[in-house]
């Protein structure tokens, strides 16, 4: 899943607030490290293991971004977009990151996987003048939560956005108190690199940037590797802890595998690893009704 980096190398490092923008709970040289030990195989859409992330990209395809100009800010090695660039050959994607290993990444995966994508290594707190209004939808997947001031950064992201475009945020789901217990045992520090929202601060920072909430939910019934950053940070873990960890991890596993070839078990707050709201950037009766079976409130 795009989320699950490994913190391999060094800890998350703290930066003193920016000022304008919003305090960053993480630096760039941390996501830099995170991508040097990544993978970049192609996105499977076939294989069940990737359950979650196929959710994921179902409940983008219901947003019918045809032809359309999308951004993802915060895109990181490029995995989603080059997976639906393949989906959307008229759509023009843009990614921008502002770790030069992340964006190295998507160049080098855009390349491999034969997908045009138009990747920027620059702050979403300062892009490149050209982007500004440019898109008709903006995403990010785990980023946002990453700042201690959400309207600021989902102000940034509508900055890029057309008059009557649409924003997707999409968070780890720590009002879990199971999640949220789990990542501060094994990592406060990858706990505190987190704001954790529950569903009404995360709408409200969406008012407060300006922003109206179309849709919002739970994304996937359960996954345990959702806390796979905090099992691999340099706190020492008990050997209880990594066979808690095991044994749930392989658990998602299981009713994974169950799932994908029976029924979608229904997203719950309790349990679901991710939540996110789609939004506009100017009021609008409602999205078009699409098949959102993965998610609910
Ligand atoms: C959790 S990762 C998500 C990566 C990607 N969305 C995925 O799912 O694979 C957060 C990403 O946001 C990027 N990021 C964080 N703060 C940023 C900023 N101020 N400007 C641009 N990118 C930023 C990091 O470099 C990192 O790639």
């Amino acid at each position: 899943m795009f989320y699950y980096f490994h913190a391999q190398k060094g800890e998350m490092k703290h930066q003193e607030g920016t000022g304008a923008a919003s305090e960053r709970l993480t630096t760039g040289d941390f996501w830099d490290s995170c991508y040097e030990g990544r993978a970049w195989a192609p996105f499977d859409d076939r294989n069940w293991r990737n359950l979650v992330s196929i959710q994921l990209v179902r409940l983008l395809k219901t947003l019918e971004i045809d032809g359309l100009k999308v951004c993802e800010v915060g895109g990181g090695d490029g995995e989603v977009l080059a997976y639906l660039a393949k989906w959307y050959p008229s759509t023009d994607f843009s990614v921008i990151d502002f770790s030069p290993v992340g964006c190295d990444l998507a160049q080098r995966r855009a390349r491999n996987e034969g997908v045009q994508l138009n990747v920027y290594q620059a702050d979403i707190f300062t892009p490149p003048s050209e982007l500004i209004e440019k898109f008709d939808l903006v995403l990010s997947l785990g980023v946002v939560e990453h700042f201690t001031d959400l309207a600021s950064v989902l102000a940034a992201k509508t900055r890029l956005l057309k008059s009557g475009g649409k924003v997707f945020s999409l968070i780890p789901n720590f009002s879990s108190p199971i999640y949220a217990y789990l990542c501060k045992r094994w990592s406060k520090t990858v706990y505190e690199d987190h704001v954790p929202h529950d569903m009404q601060s995360f709408l409200a920072g969406h008012n407060r940037a300006g922003l109206t909430p179309l849709r919002h939910g739970y994304l996937g019934a359960i996954e345990f590797g959702m806390l796979s950053m905090a099992m691999a940070a340099p706190e020492p873990k008990s050997w209880v802890d990594r066979q808690t960890y095991l044994f749930l991890t392989r658990l998602s596993k299981a009713i994974h595998f169950f799932e994908y070839n029976t029924i979608d078990f229904p997203p719950t707050k309790l349990l679901s690893p991710f939540m996110y709201v789609i939004s506009s950037s100017r009021h609008e009766p409602a999205l078009r009704p699409g098949r959102t079976p993965h998610t609910s409130e």
